[in-house]
C-alpha cells in the first residue's frame, strides 16, 4: 500500500501527517507494508525541510520530520499511490484537476474520511503556535483511524 498526503506548501500539514502516520505504522508493526510520502500542490518549497515550527511541535510529541524534503504533487502520483489524501478543499480541487482519467489512486479529503467533526486541516502557516498544535491534534486522531483502515486492507 502507498499513501500520499498533500497540502499546499508541503512544509507544514502534509509533512506532519507523513511523520505521524509513519510513527503509528511502526508502532502497529506495519512499517514494511505501507509506504508513506507527502507533497505540495505548489512548487514553492521543493527541496526544503519542513517549517521549523512544524518540526518543533511534532518533535515535542515524538515525531521527527527533519529528514523530509518538499516535493510537488505530479500526475504520475496517481499511478504510484493507492490513497492520496488532501488536507483541505482547495488542495482537493487542485488534485482533481491534476488527476488523469482512470487513475489507480483513490483521492479523498483526509479528515472527511477519518475525523468526522471537521473536514479540513487549517493552514497554520500564518498562525501562531496554537495553529500547529491544532494541526497535530487533528492529524493524530485521523491517523489512528487510517491505521485501522490500512490494517483491514492489507
Ligand atoms: P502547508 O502550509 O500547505 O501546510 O505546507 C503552507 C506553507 C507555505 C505557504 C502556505 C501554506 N506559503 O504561502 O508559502
Amino acid at each position: 500500500m502507498r499513501v500520499l498526503f498533500v497540502c499546499l506548501g508541503n512544509i507544514c500539514r502534509s509533512p506532519t501527517a507523513e511523520g505521524v502516520l509513519r510513527h503509528k505504522l511502526l508502532q502497529a508493526g506495519l512499517a514494511e507494508q505501507v509506504e508513506v510520502a507527502s507533497a505540495g500542490t505548489s512548487d514553492w518549497h521543493v527541496g526544503k525541510p519542513p517549517d521549523a515550527r512544524s518540526q518543533r511541535a511534532a518533535l515535542a510529541r515524538g515525531y521527527d520530520l527533519s529528514a523530509q524534503r518538499g516535493q510537488q504533487a505530479r500526475r504520475e502520483d496517481f499511478a504510484r499511490y493507492d490513497l492520496i489524501l488532501a488536507m483541505d478543499q482547495s488542495n482537493l480541487r487542485n488534485l482533481n484537476a491534476l488527476q488523469p482519467t482512470g487513475a489507480k489512486a483513490e483521492l479523498d479529503l483526509f479528515l472527511r474520511r477519518y475525523e468526522g467533526a471537521v473536514d479540513e486541516v487549517p493552514d497554520p502557516y500564518y498562525d501562531g503556535d496554537q495553529g500547529f498544535e491544532q494541526v497535530l491534534d487533528l492529524i493524530e486522531q485521523a491517523c489512528d483511524r487510517l491505521v485501522i483502515e490500512l490494517k483491514g486492507r492489507l
